[in-house]
């Protein structure tokens, strides 16, 4: 009889703490979006880490063409190469990726430098440039 009440004993324990870590998964997932802050010693997981990775930065090719570059490059403005306008571009693509993205980040005639998209990295420019490389 002892065992039993014993056992009976870590049967409920098993039920509650189940019980407990299924509610607390349920309102660590409703909170997910707006809080991304991990408290040490927790185990964030990895959509916590997905959440943080996409609020903070790291904008592809198409956001910084969007945000920056479109202005200009949709309608061709002061003669830019327009997007998915293979003509327009001429032999600019032969000029590798490199050399196209220094032209960015310097500026050339009428693009001011950087496209305008001041707070860009390095890569963040290489992408914009490959996103309209990839449209023609
Ligand atoms: C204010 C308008 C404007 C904005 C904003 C702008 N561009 Fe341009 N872009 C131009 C013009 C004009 C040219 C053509 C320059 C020339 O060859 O005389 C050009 C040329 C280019 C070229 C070809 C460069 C070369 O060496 O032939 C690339 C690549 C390019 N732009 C990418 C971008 C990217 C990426 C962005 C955003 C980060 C951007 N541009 C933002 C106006 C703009």
């Amino acid at each position: 009889m002892k065992y039993s009440k014993f056992i009976l004993l870590i049967f409920v324990g098993a039920v509650l703490s189940i019980g407990a870590s299924e509610a607390k998964k349920a309102i660590e997932k409703r909170i997910a979006p707006v809080v991304s802050v991990c408290v040490q010693g927790q185990d964030c997981g990895t959509a916590t880490v997905e959440v943080v990775a996409a609020s903070s930065g790291g904008r592809n090719g198409e956001d910084v063409y969007t945000n920056a570059c479109a202005t200009c490059h949709n309608i061709g403005l002061a003669g830019a190469p327009k997007f998915a306008d293979a003509s327009s571009w001429g032999v600019r693509p032969d000029k590798g990726i490199e050399a196209l993205t220094a032209s960015v980040k310097n500026g050339l005639n009428g693009m001011p430098a950087m496209g305008m998209c001041m707070d860009c990295s390095d890569d963040e420019l290489t992408q914009a440039v490959q996103h309209m490389l990839d449209s023609i």
